[in-house]
């Protein structure tokens, strides 16, 4: 039988326009559709090979077996691509993040887009860029966001097939620094699929679906425009209006940290100053800080007077999901 395996790579990406609800809860169907870029520095490479002396599916995240809710989500997905290619061997999963697993650099986007194309690689089958985008979907919501290349858009769609994430521009296209700031870095308390549960808790959720196409139509414009200004503001009033849909969820979700807060202030003093820095946060507590890449060695300097190395991140905008080849199974 031939060398059912392949290893793919595939990014971690951050949203700019958040995906924060959800029309369809086991097909991750989103109630908006949301914007983001993928991260070049925040990086899965997942290796899936399937065989006949396989008993069952092994799954290893950065050198440890996964059980339970977090082992379900990838045999669940292994399954829907077994059923893909009419092929019922068990499979041997071997992924490892260069970032700490579920401290909010959201694992599980860049987890299951490469998990996705190592997978039907791995069977044999050839998928288009949108059907991946699409089965990525179905493991993670923002993982169908970490397929296509550089600046994203994900479709809220009408249903399955019409949901899915495309390229609206290469990485090159505009040079920005995406610069994670680490504030903790253990296992999150709640996943992000139970918050978009408590969406419509929140008495400001109806008010947010109300004007979110009108910021998804501003935001295209400014990103067009490469108008830097308007287009990190949009995006860290974005941030801010999630968090409030947390905050106000029943019952609340608080991700952030005191030192989040510290952090955010921090920017403001830095903005102040006169450097031109933004920033966004996921369902965690970490910022991330987008800057235009001319401004990222003084960004660097200021945030290194007040924060160790250890906690800062560089990123650019990147590529999605490709394969490599690579032929190592265990551990590499
Ligand atoms: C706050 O994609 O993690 O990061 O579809 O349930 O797996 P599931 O949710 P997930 O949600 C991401 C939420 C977010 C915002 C975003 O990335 O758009």
């Amino acid at each position: 039988m031939k060398n059912l395996k392949a290893t793919a790579i595939a990014h971690s990406n951050i949203a700019f326009i958040k995906y924060w609800g959800k029309k369809d809860e086991k097909l991750h169907l989103p109630l908006n559709n949301s914007l983001s870029v993928n991260l070049d520095n925040l990086i899965t490479k997942t290796t899936v090979e399937f065989s006949e002396t396989f008993k069952k599916d092994q799954i290893f995240i950065d050198g440890q077996t996964v059980q339970g809710e977090k082992e379900k989500r990838v045999v669940d997905h292994l399954n829907r691509v077994r059923k893909m290619a009419k092929i019922c061997l068990k499979a041997k999963v071997i992924s490892k993040n260069n970032f700490p697993t579920a401290s909010g650099l959201a694992s599980s986007a860049s987890g299951f887009a490469a998990l996705s194309l190592a997978s039907t690689k791995a069977l044999g089958l050839s998928l288009s860029e949108k059907d991946l985008s699409i089965l990525a979907r179905l493991g993670s919501g923002s993982a169908c966001r970490s397929i296509p290349d550089g600046f994203v858009e994900w479709y809220k769609g009408k249903d399955h097939q019409t949901s899915y994430a495309k390229g609206l521009f290469p990485p090159s296209y505009w040079s920005l620094s995406i610069i994670v700031l680490l504030i903790e870095t253990k296992e999150k308390k709640t996943f992000s699929n139970q918050g978009h549960q408590l969406v419509w808790t929140s008495p400001f959720f109806k008010e947010r679906l109300k004007n979110i196409d009108k910021k998804i139509f501003l935001i295209k414009k400014y990103l067009q425009e490469k108008n830097f200004l308007k287009f990190g503001q949009i995006v860290e009033d974005e941030a801010l209006e999630l968090h409030s849909i947390m905050l106000t969820s029943k019952p609340a979700l608080i991700y952030w940290q005191p030192e989040t807060i510290k952090a955010i202030k921090y920017i403001y003093f830095l903005r102040e100053k006169g450097l031109p820095v933004f920033f966004t946060i996921d369902a965690g507590s970490n910022l991330f800080l987008i800057s235009q890449k001319k401004d990222e060695k003084d960004l660097i300097r200021e945030l290194k007077k007040e924060y160790s190395e250890k906690k800062i991140i560089i990123n650019h905008p990147s590529k999605g999901a490709f394969l490599i080849k690579d032929y190592q199974v265990e551990g590499d």
